[in-house]
C-alpha cells in the first residue's frame, strides 16, 4: 500500500491588510473564534486527520503562532498547582503527538511562493495543504480532508482540491474550477478540466471556488516552480494547479458536503459570520449566546 500521508503545510504568513486594525500587531490566524484562535481549529483538523508533521509558514508579527502551539511548562505547573483540571484539559491541543515546524516567508510574494517554502520539509511525499485562515465547519471537520486524502491515494492524483459554490457576485474573490459535467456531485473526486485565479463573472467557467484545503503529490512543488508571478508579483497556487492541468497530470475538485462548509476569516464581514456560527454552535457556550440574540432581536 502506498505510503500514508504524514505531512501538512499550513500557509500563515500573509499580511491580513484587510483586517486592519485588528492584525496590525497580531496575525490574523490568531484572532479568536469563539474559544479558539483560527489556527488551532486548522490545527485540530490536520491532527484528526493523522496528519502529524505540520510546518506553518510564518512571517513577520507571526510569533504568537509559535507561541500557542510550544508547550508552556511554567503555566502547566501553576495550573497543576491549583488543581485546575479544566483549564489544563483546554491546553491538551498542545500536547498531541504532532512534530511542529515553522519557516518564515519573509516578504508575502502570494500563496504559491508560501506553500513553494515547504518543499524540502515535504521532501518528494504527497502533502496536504490547509490554509491558516480557513476553517471547516461541522460535526466533525476532518471528515472531508480524510476522504480527500484516500480519494488522492487511490486515485494516484497530482492534487485534489476542495470547493465549494458560491453566488456568482463573489467568484472575483475565488480561484474557480471548472469540471467535467455540470453539478458534481458532494464528497466524490470530479475531474478537473481547468481553474482560474479570481475571474470576473462575466468570465468565470463555474461558481466553484477552491475552498482552502488541498492533498498535492510532489507535482505540484514542480508546476510551482515553473509559475511566473502575477501583475502584482505575487505566485499563486491556483496558477500552479493550472499549470498541473496543462502538463495533462490528473488534478481532481472534491465538492465539500453542505455541511462542511467552508469559513474564511479573511475580511470582518467573514470573519463576524464566521464567530457568530461557531458561538451560536458551542457546546458550552451557545445556549447562551442563543438566548441573548433572541433577546436581541427581539429589542430591534
Ligand atoms: P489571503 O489571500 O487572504 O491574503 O491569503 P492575505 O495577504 O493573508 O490577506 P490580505 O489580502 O492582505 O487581507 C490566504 C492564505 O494564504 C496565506 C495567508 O496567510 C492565508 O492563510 N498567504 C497569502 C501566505 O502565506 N503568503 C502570502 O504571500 C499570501
Amino acid at each position: 500500500m502506498p505510503h500514508q500521508i504524514s505531512k501538512a503545510i499550513v500557509p500563515a504568513a500573509g499580511l491580513g491588510t484587510r483586517l486592519l486594525p485588528a492584525t496590525k500587531s497580531q496575525p490574523k490566524e490568531m484572532l479568536p473564534v469563539g474559544r479558539k484562535p483560527v489556527v488551532q481549529y486548522v490545527i485540530e483538523e490536520l491532527q484528526a486527520s493523522g496528519l502529524n508533521q505540520i510546518l506553518i509558514i510564518t512571517g513577520r508579527r507571526k510569533r504568537a503562532i509559535e507561541d500557542h502551539f510550544d508547550p508552556d511548562p511554567v503555566l502547566i505547573s501553576a495550573l497543576e498547582q491549583a488543581g485546575n483540571e479544566a483549564l489544563l484539559s483546554e491546553l491538551s491541543y498542545i500536547q498531541r503527538n504532532s512534530r511542529f515546524f515553522y519557516t518564515r516567508q519573509s516578504s508575502p510574494k502570494g500563496l504559491g511562493h508560501a506553500v513553494a517554502l515547504g518543499a524540502d520539509f515535504v521532501d518528494s511525499e504527497d502533502c496536504v495543504v490547509a490554509l491558516g485562515d480557513s476553517l471547516i465547519a461541522g460535526e466533525e471537520p476532518a471528515a472531508a480532508l480524510r476522504a480527500m486524502m484516500k480519494a488522492h491515494r487511490d486515485l494516484k492524483a497530482a492534487a485534489i482540491v476542495a470547493v465549494e459554490q458560491v453566488p456568482p457576485d463573489d467568484v472575483h474573490r475565488y480561484g474557480i474550477a471548472s469540471i467535467q459535467g455540470a453539478e458534481p456531485p458532494p464528497g466524490e473526486p470530479v475531474a478537473m478540466t481547468d481553474i482560474v485565479e479570481k475571474p470576473q463573472r462575466d468570465i468565470a467557467p463555474s461558481t466553484l471556488a477552491v475552498a482552502a484545503r488541498y492533498v498535492f503529490s510532489p507535482a505540484i512543488f514542480e508546476a510551482l516552480s515553473r509559475t511566473p508571478p502575477d501583475h502584482r508579483g505575487e505566485v499563486q497556487l491556483t496558477n500552479a494547479i493550472k499549470l498541473l492541468i496543462q502538463m495533462g497530470q490528473p488534478v481532481y475538485a472534491w465538492l465539500l458536503r453542505p455541511e462542511q462548509r467552508r469559513y474564511d476569516v479573511g475580511n470582518f464581514e467573514s470573519y463576524f459570520r464566521t464567530f457568530i456560527d461557531f458561538v451560536l454552535a458551542d457546546e458550552r457556550y451557545g445556549y447562551l449566546a442563543r438566548q441573548y440574540i433572541k433577546a436581541k432581536a427581539y429589542e430591534l
